[in-house]
């Protein structure tokens, strides 16, 4: 049999810091070749001319007002020490802002550890694993004995984004959880006499999205998922999704067996994602380019990455959909790269592809709705030096009109961000040390790409805009981010949190240079931005400052925690995927500590309000090779769920590294993990 040629497929791919499986499998190398943009706009320092005055944005208010929300929550007592030989020093006491999820922090984990490990008093549960039956005609899952019609009944593999909503009178005993799954791992998958056609099928029909309902005895109970429960859904490659907004139909997305250009069969490379007011789901098609082979002649396929070279999966070798070099397939790379809204509660309904949103790389999309009634989304587009955007929906929400809300995402106006910063060129030297104001910190704008239905880039059409939206954005000079994931507002505050996870390239020879915003040249542990929009998120204009700096203070870099005392923070790398508890405080899961600090990934609490602003406390971490995912947090239940994502991934098959979650001599299984106090 012959699985996927790993080496082959990892020559030279691995730059910066990522597992070269990671690479090959979920990036397509993309790094090894290089940044996409080459645009010669932004780092704010480019553009000065058009930077606005803080004094400007603030309407010369001149307040500092990223801390006038501070303290309004509550105040805490500083930390103390968590547990001997840990290199931090976090603790229990009292809670961050009031928040029923008291526990110690854990000391970080070696790297090498295939734990899951969780804080003094708590204990793990799987809720579901790939594999896992979700229907009563889904056989149960055998190693030796996968095929594609099994895998589509049943959980898919690496879930990534994950979210849960009570079921509507069940007594808090009934969810419906909502799942994507980013890519597969074909190395430690499949015993080596499988077939290499079913590898290729199974793989497929393990990507998509998966709804399955869940049960628990009481609410201090773990949930484990309902097989065969009347929501349980596959969303799979031939699933039919609807592409709507202003680019559908267009000349862009039409393709022979399509050419409407208005359905689009299957979703790819689904990262993060986030929940509607409504209570849909929305999830980002992330590296879709890895799926398809491409001419990678045009000025836009080069900006996505798309080249002509075998993909990981060799998909196109058998399905000619995934080779845009045939002859009406050109644009299947079009109809991949949008944020998709998905109905939990409707089995039957169609999901969606929402082209007024933009395409590019989308980690997830959240949104909260501004006061005027407008819905606002976020969207990180991650890849070393792309940008940040920002959605605002034409029409307004209507608290009760499920259907009209349902249409909010269909249409709106594009921006993108430009950032300035507010200290001397000659403060910011790329070693991440603070400049003399004590802040990286400053103002910003949000670019016009497409407002009232209109094209506001020269020479692109809106189709062009929407499709193309990279380019479009290189046109008005955006400021190259060290990859964006999560956007996340704070509900209770209105302040926007975007992870920028690391960036290896920044500062290099021929890149752009550390600035204000992205103020470490070769950024490993990345950083966290906090924007505040003064109250209107349908705001243009805004202010924003690091929150936290990343990295392990112990080691020999600049950190920075919002002024906390950096022995007392566990150290943290990594920054992804963003949420936040009942009362405001962010939790934060990472995804590449290993290669970073050295430790495992996790989740992490983090203070943002009051006097313990920037303390970070580790509350998990995840088994070897794997990235932690998806994070929700019921604090009043004293409970949180993680996606287990790749563990194991370096291993192959008969050397498996990770043996989570079963730890029975088999491998690994990507898994969503609850933790919750342990049963007296
Ligand atoms: Fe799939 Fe942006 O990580
Ligand atoms: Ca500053
Ligand atoms: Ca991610």
């Amino acid at each position: 049999m012959a699985l996927i040629d790993l080496p082959l497929l990892m020559k030279d791919a691995v730059r910066g810091k990522r597992s070269a499986v990671t690479c090959a499998l979920k990036c397509a190398n993309q790094c090894a070749a290089g940044p996409c943009n080459h645009s010669d706009n932004s780092t704010f320092r480019d553009i000065a001319s058009a930077a606005l005055s803080r004094r400007t944005v603030l309407g010369g208010t001149g307040g500092a007002l990223t801390i006038a929300l501070a303290g309004t929550l509550g105040a805490c007592s500083g930390p103390t020490p968590a547990e001997e030989g840990s290199t931090t020093g976090t603790a229990e006491g009292p809670t961050p802002n009031g928040t029923e999820l008291s526990f110690t922090a854990i000391a970080p984990v070696d790297a090498e550890t295939d734990e899951f490990t969780v804080p003094e008093g708590f204990d793990w549960h799987p809720v579901i694993s790939w594999g896992d039956p979700l229907f009563e005609d889904a056989p149960d899952f055998e190693w030796d004995a996968q095929s594609a019609e099994a895998q589509k009944r049943q959980f898919g593999y690496n879930n990534d984004y994950t979210e849960l909503q009570e079921i509507p009178d069940s007594d808090g005993k009934r969810a419906v959880m909502f799942v994507n799954h980013e890519y597969t791992n074909e190395n430690i998958m499949f015993p080596p006499e499988t077939d290499e056609d079913a590898v290729l099928e199974i793989g497929m029909a393990a990507h998509g999205l998966t709804v399955v309902e869940l049960e628990r005895e009481d609410t201090s109970s773990p949930y484990a998922y309902v097989r065969g429960a009347e929501l349980n859904r596959r969303i799979l490659l031939d699933t039919e999704f609807t592409l709507d907004g202003p680019a559908a139909g267009s000349e862009l997305t039409r393709t022979t067996a399509d050419p409407e250009g208005r359905t689009v069969l299957g979703t790819l490379g689904n990262c993060s994602g986030g929940l509607t007011p409504w209570g849909t789901l929305l999830s980002g098609e992330e590296n879709f380019h890895g799926y398809f082979r491409a001419t990678g002649t045009s000025e836009a396929e080069k900006r996505y990455g798309l080249a002509d070279e075998e993909t990981a999966r060799n998909w196109e070798a058998k399905h000619e959909r995934f080779d845009a070099r045939t002859e009406g397939y050109e644009n299947e790379p079009n109809r991949f790269g949008w944020i998709v809204e998905v109905d939990p509660f409707d089995p039957e309904s169609t999901p969606r592809k929402h082209t007024s949103l933009g395409r590019f790389k989308h980690e997830g999309a959240n949104v909260i709705v501004a006061d005027d009634g407008h819905v606002v989304a976020y969207s990180g587009d991650d890849e070393v030096f792309d940008y940040l955007y920002k959605f605002v929906s034409r029409a307004t929400y209507v608290e009760g009109d499920r259907e009209h809300n349902l249409t909010l995402l269909e249409e709106g106006d594009l921006y993108v961000a430009r950032f300035s910063g507010n200290s001397p060129e000659a403060e910011i030297d790329g070693t991440g040390e603070l400049p003399a104001d004590g802040a990286f910190d400053g103002t910003g704008e949000w670019l016009p790409l497409v407002v009232d239905g209109a094209s506001q880039v020269e020479g692109f059409t809106v189709e062009e805009v929407l499709v193309n939206t990279r380019l479009a954005a290189d046109a008005v000079g955006p400021t190259k981010m060290d990859r964006c994931e999560d956007v996340e507002p704070s509900l209770l505050t209105g302040r926007v949190y975007v992870a920028c996870t690391n960036n290896s390239d920044r500062g290099t020879e021929g890149e752009a240079p550390a600035d204000e915003m992205n103020p470490r040249t070769e950024n490993r542990d990345g950083h966290v931005v906090e924007i505040d929009e003064q109250g209107d998120k349908t705001s243009t204009t805004f202010a924003w400052n690091l929150l936290l700096v990343c990295g392990d203070p112990a080691q020999d870099e600049q950190t920075y925690f919002s002024g906390f005392t950096p022995e007392q923070v566990s150290p943290i790398s990594c920054p992804d995927n963003l949420a936040f508890d009942s009362v405001g405080n962010l939790w934060i899961s990472t995804d590449g500590a290993p290669d970073g600090i050295g430790y495992s990934d996790g989740l992490f609490r983090v203070t943002v309000e009051g006097d313990a602003r920037g303390r970070v406390e580790q509350f998990l971490a995840v088994p070897r090779e794997a990235e932690t995912c998806g994070p929700i947090v019921r604090d009043v239940e004293r409970t949180a769920f993680v996606s287990v994502q790749h563990p194991g991934e370096d291993g192959e098959w008969g050397a498996h590294t990770s043996h989570f979650p079963d730890f029975d001599g088999t491998g690994p299984k990507p898994s969503v993990v609850q933790v919750l106090p342990r049963a007296e």
